[in-house]
């Protein structure tokens, strides 16, 4: 029997400012187009997420490829996940500097290696011998993150609360003001999908945090973190604050509640409200069943989101809360 095909895209959640709207919302529309089209002529979940979320990584709109947050020492440093929920098979990549698209490294690593996730030069090192080029790390850096991290550093020079750290920590909560024009978040971008075989997928793909410390990870490339798919229960991809999204393994813990028997449309604010309960996090995620049921839901002032069923597309900044 086949299934009507379903993909939701996201592009991160934070207060992204107005002049920045179009941009996002082009960005997850496009994204939407690059997957879908796939998923339309038979196309596995797998394959449409991987180019939903690559479309993504070349857009310099996203923290995720070209683009991203830099690191504390000025560098782009990536980290991506993909994950089949028809096979559990899944392939990661971290703290790579040298590649244009981590998720087409993430999918090499599910499909061509015996191991799950690999890090740093070994995960270059590993997708150059399967075909993929090695650039400069410059070619990832623009001057809009060189501006936007210096900015970042002035701010922590002068010793003025850093609101890029909110939510993983109690006693600065009450410094966070979600609606502030300023407060910086998370661009991290992914994507979930059904296919017409009614297999599920989900991949996830970031720069992290700005200003973060050279070798940090983030949740979106651990498995059941920012990132998961079964078919016994649903495919979600997470973006904020990537300590609080760890610790609780959230991905997960939304995919445990669809297999509970809780609809993806109330497990995924469910997430959202346990992230923010246990941890004071801000975040967003996309959720969906292999039934085609889905849910998106985030606590921060916006999130870039898309979805597309045969009745077409629909992209948004904000959800009707
Ligand atoms: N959620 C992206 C990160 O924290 O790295």
């Amino acid at each position: 029997m086949q299934t009507n095909p379903v993909l939701l895209v996201h592009g991160g959640a934070w207060a992204i400012p107005d002049d920045m709207l179009e941009a996002h919302e082009q960005g997850v529309f496009d994204a939407l187009q690059a997957g879908y089209s796939l998923l339309e002529r038979g196309a596995s979940a797998i394959d449409a997420v991987e180019a939903a979320v690559a479309r993504m990584e070349d857009d310099g709109t996203f923290d995720a490829g070209r683009g991203s947050f830099l690191t504390r020492d000025g560098r782009v440093q990536l980290d991506a996940l993909l994950m089949d929920g028809a096979t559990l098979r899944a392939g990661g990549v971290a703290c790579v500097e040298r590649l244009r698209n981590p998720i087409k490294a993430a999918r090499l690593v599910m499909d061509r290696s015996p191991h799950v996730y690999f890090v740093g030069a070994g995960a270059e090192e590993f997708a150059q011998s399967q075909g993929m080029k090695l650039i400069d790390n410059s070619e990832l850096v623009t001057e809009r993150e060189r501006e936007r991290l210096a900015a970042a550093q002035a701010k922590e020079r002068a010793g003025m609360p850093d609101l890029t750290f909110a939510g993983d920590d109690k006693s600065r909560e009450t410094a966070v003001d979600v609606d502030a024009p300023g407060f910086e978040s998370h661009d991290t971008v992914g994507a979930v999908a059904l296919d017409t075989q009614g297999r599920i997928a989900a991949g996830t793909s970031t720069g992290g945090t700005l200003n973060k410390a050279p070798g940090r990870v983030g949740d979106s490339s651990l498995i059941g973190c920012g990132c998961y798919a079964d078919n016994a229960s649903a495919a979600v991809s997470l973006t904020g604050w990537g300590e609080p999204i760890m610790k609780l393994v959230l991905g997960k813990w939304a995919t445990d509640r669809v297999q509970q028997g809780v609809s993806p449309e109330q497990a995924a604010p469910e997430a959202i409200a346990y992230l923010y309960r246990r941890l004071g996090g801000h975040g967003g995620i996309i959720l969906l069943g292999p039934d085609g049921r889905y849910g998106i839901a985030h606590n921060t002032p916006r999130m870039a989101w898309g979805v597309c069923t045969s009745d077409g597309p629909r992209t948004g900044v904000q959800l009707r809360q």
